[in-house]
């Protein structure tokens, strides 16, 4: 034990970053153990490099950004039923899951628990997870199966969210047949000055690595391999929090057929050419997203022959994978993009710092960098009041917010 310390010692020498042993002696023997082990998980070269991002502006702009095409689902005409029963055969023949991403921390909502369990104030009380399991459980009753539905959360929530689905006994669902949990990847948080932080528990502070880590973990934690042996070959792929999410569109698994993609993804028209929302386009020839920050007023503002815009259609993290799409996205690492937050964390003195501003960096990977993998896909534009109620604020804050996507369920289910 003595020499393994040591030859921990001397790596985070190496590194800068021997204060993660500071109140080693503190801790009980367990999480001595524990500590250890998480130190020599880190990639330190990784942390470094991270580091010195957080220094750099990143510049993309000698990228060469041209609008993606896509394809409007209300003016599909006699094609709308042709891509519709390509797609009905395959989920009928149990070929589709579904992937729900719950590993945020869902900061701007401020909920405390995980942010599936929130309840956005219906007759019901259902939560979030209810919800989208609801949709899942319907449409399975009309294709005659269960389409099995893979749960990715973080370490931080995972306990919260497999207590609370035992509480409501699955939603009817069966873990380890129809229902899979997984956990995604975690990155060390770093101080401004590439310090890696000791969290409240002694231990090494870490975070979610962004809703991009979903290829990994699904790898990693052999869910691609689970989905293989249970003959699926198409993965929706979608947030916890927008109520009226689709996971289940044959039209949209037609078209990826039909056009020999393995990534078909949905979007709602902007709302204005100036929504703060990140669009679809191609980057240097490939399929991307383009952020709001990053794009020209002239960009945002340019339309087509029709009037339409050429940078429209939202990105609404609504997306269909083939298993070999994730296998391939999951096999090449993504840039990491940096977040400064707020970490309490213990100081050197073994105090715990509760800090009233950010203080930290996260870092996260976004899922649409992994687009690029692939040489072309298919974009659906749908209709927002369908399928686009989005629970990411809260109702102080008016916009994208539980009020908001109350009131667009109520009026979709015609509940009032
Ligand atoms: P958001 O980017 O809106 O983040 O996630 P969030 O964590 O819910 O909320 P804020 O930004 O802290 O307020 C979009 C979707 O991606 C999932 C979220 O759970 C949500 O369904 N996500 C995000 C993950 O699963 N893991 C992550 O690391 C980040």
């Amino acid at each position: 034990m003595e020499a393994k310390l040591e030859e921990i010692r001397a790596n985070l020498k190496k590194y800068n970053q021997e204060h993660l042993l500071n109140h080693y002696n503190d801790l009980e023997e367990a999480k001595q153990k524990k500590l250890l082990e998480e130190i020599e998980d880190i990639d330190f070269e990784l942390v470094n490099n991270l580091y010195k991002n957080t220094k750099k502006e990143i510049k993309n702009e000698n990228d060469k950004i041209t609008p993606m095409e896509y394809l409007d689902k209300y003016k599909l005409n006699e094609k709308y039923k042709y891509y519709e029963n390509i797609g009905k055969k395959l989920i009928k023949e149990g070929k589709l899951a579904a992937v729900t991403m719950a590993g945020g921390q869902g900061t701007r909502l401020g909920h405390n628990g995980p942010k599936g369990t929130y309840d956005i104030g219906l007759d019901s009380h259902k939560s979030l997870f209810e919800l989208l399991c609801d949709g899942l459980k319907e449409e399975g009753k009309k294709y005659g199966v269960t389409i099995p539905w893979f749960i990715m959360t973080s370490r931080e929530n995972n306990k919260d969210t497999e207590e609370f689905f035992e509480k409501h006994k699955n939603f009817g669902y069966q873990k380890g047949k129809n229902l899979f949990f997984f956990i995604q990847g975690e990155l060390p948080m770093i101080d401004t000055e590439g310090k890696i932080l000791i969290g409240e528990d002694g231990l090494v502070k870490k975070a979610a690595d962004g809703h991009g880590g979903i290829y990994e973990s699904l790898v990693k934690s052999k869910m691609t391999e689970k989905m293989r042996q249970l003959g699926v070959e198409w993965v929706f792929i979608g947030g916890v929090d927008n109520c009226l999410v689709k996971m289940v569109d044959p039209v949209l698994m037609g078209i990826a057929v039909d056009k020999k993609v393995t990534v078909a993804c949905k979007s709602v028209v902007k709302a204005n050419p100036h929504e703060k929302v990140g669009v679809f386009c191609k980057r240097n020839g490939r399929p991307n997203v383009i952020e709001y920050t990053e794009i020209t007023t002239e960009m945002a503002e340019a339309t087509d022959e029709n009037g339409e815009l050429l940078y429209g259609e939202s990105h609404i993290l609504c997306n269909l994978f083939s298993v070999e799409a994730i296998e391939r996205m999951g096999a090449n690492p993504l840039p990491y993009h940096i977040a400064y937050k707020k970490a309490k964390y213990i100081d050197k003195d073994g105090n715990l710092v509760v800090p009233d501003s950010p203080n930290a960096y996260k870092f996260e990977a976004f899922l649409f960098d992994a687009f690029g993998e692939v040489d072309d896909m298919a974009v659906l534009r749908v209709k927002r009041e369908e399928e686009f109620a989005p629970v990411k604020n809260a109702d102080s804050v008016g916009v994208d917010c539980p009020k908001t996507a109350r009131e667009l369920y109520k009026k979709f289910y015609k509940l009032d």
